[in-house]
């Protein structure tokens, strides 16, 4: 995720590990054997200098994991470590129009929900969806665990394009009346069970308050959307037609999407239905967009976002993820003759589809008067010892190193005076400030 360029993602759908105390494999002679990955965690799972960065730019979150490992323990500490250092680098990657959906369970959702809340803002917490993913069963001594939950935040100005479901039989069996135009059913006219005012006047033989003024009643009746019972004593009603009934607005309980099954199913652990992407990528996207899948799996987003037109990046630790991507991709598109293909490169349909195994670089243009900005910004502090200095004796430095896959981005520069310079050489701000202290240069915390 460090080589991503800062504000460029468009979506972000994650389904890491759950800390389910699990380790998932597929089974043999699926298309997926072989893939395996362990969701048990401890402390030694864990870069100390993901424990110091957060410390250094996340004190609310560094004091908030703090308190996880007082209460859920040393191997939610560390879990709840792995995914916060993520959870910023994916703040950092998305646009600002961009929505994430953190996909987990009840296990360690409440701890992820917190640092969601840290890192996006607790404002920008839209949803949590709870998705109901296999049919119920027997738990002993408790209710069936037959939900996952989806965590819905957005950055700012999101996209989103409201869902809808089928409508159901009952509600079909109620456009019982036809006319010309087609199948329609009433809605009412009367603003009686609505609270606030209407227009009282008679219409058609009824002194009622209406919703709408009579002009606009007669305009309605002109066109054709009134329906006149014609039994005595019915009300007038305006017709909705079946043909421009959008369904119902999905909520935020999912309950008609089943799991992954028959030509679908890949074998791969934790595998999610496709369906549930779609409607994740409809909702919160645009055609074009980029999609981006932190812990891809099987490939089940990307696939999603091909076939609803949009980019994607999919990253996964393990490489059978990236081989069944390739594999996913190409039955899907039922790959033409004389399409290229490598081992790395393939195209399918009009896109081409790159397997990168390096940490990719990004191609960033200095800003040649980016020491003259940073000086202004920091007032002249060095953001190591926070004592001032006359700007020549200041040099840009990468607060995340390169050598840690820190890039070039001004959001991951900054100025340092001579001495911090050589002290932090490849180490991170943590690692400086530690330093500092055993010097006497910093206080102690
Ligand atoms: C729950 S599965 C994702 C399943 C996926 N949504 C799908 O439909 O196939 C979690 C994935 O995270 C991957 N993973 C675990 N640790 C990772 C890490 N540090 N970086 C990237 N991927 C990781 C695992 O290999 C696994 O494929």
């Amino acid at each position: 995720m460090r080589g991503i360029r800062s504000g460029s993602i468009d979506l972000i759908y994650l389904d890491p590990p759950f800390n389910s105390k699990h380790d998932y494999a597929a089974p043999i002679g699926s298309k997926a054997a072989g893939a395996a990955f362990k969701d048990t965690w401890s402390l030694s799972d864990i870069d100390k200098e993901w424990w110091g960065e957060i410390s250094e730019s996340h004190p609310a979150l560094y004091k908030l994991l703090d308190a996880v490992q007082h209460v859920g323990g040393k191997s939610m500490m560390a879990y709840a470590i792995y995914m916060a250092v993520r959870i910023i680098e994916m703040h950092r990657i998305l646009k600002p129009t961009g929505s994430i959906y953190l996909h987990c369970d009840t296990t360690a959702g409440h701890y992820l929900k917190l640092l969601m809340d840290s890192v996006f803002g607790a404002a920008n917490y839209r949803n949590s969806i709870t998705w109901q993913r296999t049919n119920p069963h027997n738990d002993a001594g408790r209710y069936g665990r037959i939900s996952d939950v989806l965590l819905f935040y957005k950055k700012g100005n999101h996209v989103w394009n409201t869902q809808y479901t089928e409508l159901s039989d009952k509600t079909r069996a109620m456009y019982r009346h036809k006319d010309g135009r087609g199948v329609y059913r009433g809605l009412p006219l009367t603003a009686e069970s609505l609270s606030g005012g209407g227009y009282r006047y008679e219409y058609h033989g009824h002194d009622r308050v209406w919703r709408r003024p009579r002009e606009s009643m007669m305009q309605l009746e002109r066109d054709g959307l009134v329906h006149l019972p014609k039994r005595d004593g019915g009300l007038p009603e305006k017709k909705l037609y079946l043909s421009d009934a959008k369904g119902v607005p999905v909520q935020d309980i999912w309950t008609d999407i089943r799991p992954a099954l028959g030509r679908e199913r890949v074998g791969y652990p934790t595998q999610k239905p496709l369906a549930l992407l779609e409607r994740i990528i409809s909702a919160s996207s645009n055609p074009g967009d980029v999609v981006f899948d932190p812990f891809c799996g099987c490939a089940t987003a990307c696939l999603a976002a091909e076939k609803l037109g949009r980019r994607w990046i999919g990253i996964d630790i393990s490489e059978l993820a990236a081989r069944l991507i390739k594999s996913r991709m190409l039955d899907a598109a039922r790959a033409k003759d004389g399409e290229q293909e490598t081992i790395d490169r393939f195209t399918v349909g009009a896109g081409q589809i790159i397997h990168r195994t390096d940490i990719p670089r990004q191609h960033v243009q200095r800003d040649p008067c980016i020491k003259n900005k940073l000086y202004g910004v920091q007032e002249g502090v060095c953001k190591g010892c926070t004592k001032h200095f006359e700007i020549r004796h200041m040099h840009v430095d990468h607060e995340i190193p390169k050598a840690k896959g820190g890039q070039d981005d001004d959001g991951n520069l900054q100025l340092l005076c001579g001495s911090c310079n050589t002290i932090k050489g490849t180490k991170t701000m943590a690692e400086l400030k530690a330093r500092l202290r055993e010097l006497g240069i910093l206080p102690e915390r």
